[in-house]
């Protein structure tokens, strides 16, 4: 990254965890002032040897800068920094950009608080490793009001030369990040299931990862036909019913029983296929779950 895209810059940030200190590493080495706070000190001492400015209170951060990055835990966590060091009243003029994972609940109510102390709000959702920040693979989800993400601009470039502008609605960036995180979850935790079968089934693991290779080779393009299928209402086509796929499953779980692994993911499998058959769903087409996990069904 081109050391000097971030001078003239100066920004807080609260909460120096794995992807605070990336944030605030990034942020450095781009060229921005950046001061520092987190609750255990060592972390600040980590980031002062590489330019950071150390903030002996949550106060004096965001007294520092008018940017002030928040990545922490959860909403509680911040909730309870602004309680026990009476932050209520200095948001005046200050513009956060917070960057914690959220509920819809937490993240609403957090920028009506903001709102009514006088502050402007960025809310977004990191969609990436502390790694990737920085790099084209950066990736981070934003939204606010049109002003207060153009402001905010010059640092979430540097986070992520292409973040996504959500829109106004300050929901947004959480909606989608779990929703996508639905499907980045259950494959990377069905990897894990696979394996404890795989390895319980005597099966190298070598020869595992070179088959996963291949079988994955066609789910990028079966997602996005997925989803079209959904939003072009076209269920009835297919190539393998949810019937078919009902049945696989089926066999993972006797398979697995048989083997002794742990049914908890399997158990959760089942009860999908056995509503959807329960809807009259078995010869459709896998879209057709949508009709499962669609609201109020
Ligand atoms: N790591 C990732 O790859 C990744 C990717 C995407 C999104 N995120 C999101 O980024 C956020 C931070 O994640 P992380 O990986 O940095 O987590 P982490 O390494 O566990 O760090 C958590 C941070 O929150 C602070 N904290 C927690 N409770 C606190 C409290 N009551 N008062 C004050 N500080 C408190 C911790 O302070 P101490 O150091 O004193 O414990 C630490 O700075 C989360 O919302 C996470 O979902 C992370």
């Amino acid at each position: 990254m081109n050391q000097h895209a971030g001078a003239n810059h100066a920004v807080s940030v609260i909460g120096l965890g794995a992807m605070g200190a990336g944030i605030a590493r990034t942020l450095l080495d781009a060229g921005c002032q950046v001061s520092v706070w987190n609750r255990s000190r060592g972390k600040v001492d980590e980031l002062v040897s590489r330019g950071a400015v150390a903030c002996d209170s949550p106060l004096e951060a965001v007294q520092a800068n008018t940017y002030v990055i928040v990545c922490l835990t959860d909403y509680a966590a911040w909730q309870a920094i602004i309680e026990a060091n009476g932050l209520d009243d200095c948001f005046d003029g200050t513009c956060i950009i917070q960057l914690t994972t959220g509920t819809l609940d937490t993240v609403q109510d957090h920028a009506a608080f903001i709102e009514r102390h006088g502050g402007r709000l960025a809310d977004g959702a990191v969609m990436c490793y502390p790694s990737d920040l920085g790099t084209e693979t950066g990736s981070l989800l934003m939204a606010g009001s049109p002003a207060v993400l153009e402001e905010c601009d010059p640092f979430l470039r540097l986070l992520a030369p292409t973040w996504t502008n959500l829109g106004e609605d300050i929901r947004k960036p959480t909606i989608l990040s779990r929703a996508l995180m639905v499907d980045v979850g259950l494959s990377l935790i069905g990897i894990v299931n696979g394996v404890a079968i795989a390895q319980a089934g005597g099966i190298s693991l070598d020869v595992f990862m070179q088959h996963t290779k291949d079988v994955s080779a066609i789910i990028p393009a079966e997602k996005i036909r997925l989803i079209e299928a959904i939003r072009d209402g076209n269920t009835e086509e297919t190539q393998a019913t949810i019937n078919t796929w009902g049945e696989g499953q089926k066999a993972v779980r006797a398979i697995a029983q048989s083997l002794g692994t742990n049914l908890v993911f399997q158990d959760a499998v089942k009860l999908v296929f056995e509503e959807a058959e329960k809807r009259g769903l078995s010869k459709k087409d896998l879209a057709a779950l949508a009709e499962v996990f669609a609201p109020g069904s």
